[in-house]
């Protein structure tokens, strides 16, 4: 996969600066593959070395390893978010926190920080844990289920809302919504217009959302659409634009994110017996479980920034305006860091993986996603302790490109009365 800086890559020009002993790869990662496929392709780039310069798109250079994928989220003011998205490097779109640098970023952060922080989760914690228990319970009787669609997708979604103070039956808008935009996202240009319909529908759902709020004297309680209509930034109200930026960036952020750790791990469950009857009998490593699932199983191939000011980097001549690509999954399996780097290890202890990145990007919705992630575990044990994945045929991923995630996890169990 990798070619010595000096070997052309076949049918695409080398951009002149990679004559600096950087490798080079012409590496596509938009393609949905066999489930496991990404991660044995980052292995085998961590392995062959710390950096390479892709030649997709205007090309750009990506670093495989956990120090220098650490270093590039903790250093902002020479990676900035302007662009997360290495292809895209003057992306017509803004995701509000995601692509606004420190020291702005921080003020806008603020706006949200409470309503994702361990003490609103624990507070939603009874809620998740009854739509997490209706759910399990719907499905149970019927011997077996598509978890991606009939689980992952819709149990997250639900407890986000309720979480935002919405109706958790808006989910029926929410999962196609963010489905359809995904599958654009990553790629498929034949999906371009189910997105561009998919995040319509999602915009005028909170510009109906705001309009019905708007000439409220106080902010209704546990409503986030509300709080932010009446909240302010440098003394001024945010406007409708921003906060249907944050509002869509919370959805896309929490919620595909979320389906897809979940069905990872689960698909993990269903093919390790042992771990599944080591947190039936051990509950209280659920946590270390969820833990792993982030790092070993993270769905982030790789995070982009773009280059602030000329930087030598680890032997590589960044310039102003290059694009990096900080390789995630391979940082979260580098043996360099990590002891039995290359498994899934239940009790792990000290595991500061990258999953939810690191710097002040780092997720805000962290707290949230683990506690959705370990109620999933706590309540489906109890009821279905003991189920298979039901086909043969392997399953598939989305490309790395927007996050891996699998596609379907047919699962099926014995149904004992
Ligand atoms: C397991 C599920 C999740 C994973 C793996 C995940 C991962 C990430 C990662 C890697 C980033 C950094 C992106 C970047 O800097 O380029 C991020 C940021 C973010 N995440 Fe998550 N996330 C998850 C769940 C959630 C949830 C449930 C929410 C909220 C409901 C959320 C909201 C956000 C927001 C708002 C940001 C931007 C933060 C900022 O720029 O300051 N995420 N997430």
């Amino acid at each position: 996969m990798a070619n010595k800086a000096d070997d052309p890559v076949e049918g695409v020009e080398k951009p002149a600066r990679v004559q600096s002993g950087c490798p080079v790869v012409h590496l596509d990662v938009s393609p949905a593959l066999e489930a496991g496929s990404y991660w044995r392709k980052a292995d085998e780039l961590r392995e062959a070395g710390q950096a390479f310069f892709n030649t997709m798109a205007q090309g750009y250079w990506m670093f495989t390893r956990y120090d220098e994928v650490r270093e590039i989220y903790q250093h902002p003011e020479i990676f900035s978010s302007e662009s997360i998205t290495p292809w895209e490097p003057e992306p017509v779109y803004r995701f509000v926190p995601t692509q606004i640098d420190p020291p702005e970023h921080s003020k806008y952060r603020q706006l949200l920080s409470r309503w994702f922080a361990p003490a609103a989760v624990n507070e939603a914690g009874p809620a998740a844990e009854a739509i997490c228990r209706r759910l399990v319970a719907q499905i149970a009787p019927s011997g077996g289920c598509d978890f991606v669609a009939e689980f992952a997708m819709r149990f997250p979604t639900e407890v986000f809302l309720t979480v935002i103070g919405l109706p958790a039956s808006d989910a029926d808008l929410f999962v196609p919504w963010v489905e359809d935009f995904f599958r654009g996202f990553g790629g498929d240009l034949a999906q371009q217009e189910a997105m561009a319909r998919a995040l319509d529908g999602m915009r005028q759902y909170w510009v109906d959302a705001l309009d019905e709020r708007r000439d409220e004297p106080v902010p209704r309680e546990g409503d986030l659409a509300s709080h932010l209509l009446h909240a302010t930034l440098d003394g001024e109200p945010i406007g409708d634009a921003l906060i249907l930026d944050i509002l869509t960036v919370l959805v896309l952020a929490g919620l595909d994110t979320t389906r897809a750790e979940l069905g990872y791990l689960f698909r993990h469950l269903a093919t390790n017996p042992d771990d599944r009857r080591r947190l039936i009998a051990e509950p209280e490593l659920i946590s270390s479980a969820v833990e792993e699932t982030l790092r070993f199983y993270t769905i982030i191939f790789g995070d982009g920034r773009k280059v602030a000011r000329d930087i030598e980097f680890h032997g590589c001549p960044l310039r102003k305006g290059d694009m990096v690509y900080g390789l995630v999954s391979g940082a979260n399996r580098d043996p360099r860091v990590y002891d039995r780097a290359d498994e899934f290890v239940l009790g792990r202890t000290a595991n500061n993986h990258l999953g939810f990145a690191a710097g002040p990007h780092r997720c805000l919705g962290a707290h949230l996603a683990r506690r959705v992630m370990k109620i999933a575990v706590e309540e489906w044990l109890k009821v279905i302790p003991d189920f298979r994945v039901a086909t043969d045929a392997p399953l598939l991923e989305r490309g790395g490109g927007s996050m891996m995630t699998l596609l379907t996890l047919p699962l099926a169990w014995e149904v004992t009365s």
